[in-house]
């Protein structure tokens, strides 16, 4: 069995370009069908948040990586979205975005997609425009720790994304469910989390690092939201079809849970 330490080991070798390509370009982005599994996570994020329920000033999302799709519907309901990631390289990916280096990945196509299944309108140079606005912090994160973030950020976020990252970073259950309490700190009482993972996967590549995933069913994130005081608003699954089954990870799924932390009596 793998510990922390050796699952903190193999991220060293982790490539977000390969990663990048893995992931987010075709097959797996292919924006002309919504059964996908790119276009199938946007709409669940922006259902979500055309609900009107999840705003405020702070949006921390846990784990970042060198992607913002995660972010694009997010970006109307808060003041300032502040990235996480344990690698220096990811949060150099995001910081090359922010500033629109010239060989920063291409999100355009996603931003894109957002803006028309959000149906308000607008253009995705204005999108693009206001995520990297509000995207003034990117900060080092380890799930791992009891205080995630070092040290605390002068006050709790209103709303919490994670999207893959729990699950790919944890050995086994009990520390993806003390990961998920960890980050649950950063949360305030009766703010919304929205949580994306992969579902019964044991490893992705990532270049010449293969991460170790801790497989999980959905019972399993179920029950790891209520263990830490979470009412669950929605759950959805996609199944991943053998035509996006390509070689790069052995998943079976992708999970969505909108949850919300008990607010205190
Ligand atoms: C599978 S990637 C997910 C990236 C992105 N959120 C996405 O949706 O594709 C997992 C991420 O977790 C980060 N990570 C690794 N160890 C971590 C830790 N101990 N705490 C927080 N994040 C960690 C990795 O650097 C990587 O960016």
């Amino acid at each position: 069995m793998s510990s922390i330490a050796a699952v903190g080991e193999s991220y060293q070798r982790f490539n977000p370009r390969a990663y990048l390509q893995n992931n987010y370009m075709p097959p797996r982005a292919d924006f002309s069908s919504e059964d996908c599994v790119v276009p199938w996570k946007l709409r669940c994020l922006a259902e979500a948040f055309a609900t009107g329920d999840i705003h405020g000033r702070t949006l921390l999302d846990v784990g970042t990586g060198p992607t913002v799709y995660q972010l694009l519907s997010a970006c109307d309901h808060f003041e300032e979205i502040i990235a996480t990631d344990y690698l220096e390289v990811n949060r150099d990916v995001l910081r090359r975005w922010v500033q629109g280096e010239p060989d920063a990945f291409d999100w355009s196509p996603y931003i894109k997609h957002v803006c028309s299944i959000e149906g308000k309108g607008e253009q995705w140079k204005e999108k693009e425009q206001k995520l990297r606005g509000k995207l003034r912090q990117i900060l080092p994160i380890d799930v791992h720790q009891p205080e995630p973030l070092g040290s605390p950020l002068g006050h709790l976020a209103d709303a919490l994304i994670s999207t893959f990252c729990l699950e790919a970073v944890s050995p086994d259950r009990p520390s993806f469910e003390r990961a998920l309490r960890n980050v649950t700190s950063l949360l305030k009482p009766g703010g919304h989390f929205l949580l994306i993972g992969a579902l019964e996967e044991s490893f992705y590549l990532a270049g010449e690092a293969k991460l170790s995933v801790v497989p999980v069913r959905e019972a399993d994130v179920k029950e790891a939201l209520a263990k830490s005081g979470y009412q669950i608003h929605d759950f959805r699954s996609y199944v991943m079809p053998p035509s996006l089954k390509i070689g790069v990870d052995d998943v079976s799924g992708v999970f969505f849970a909108h949850a919300q932390r008990t607010p205190v009596a």
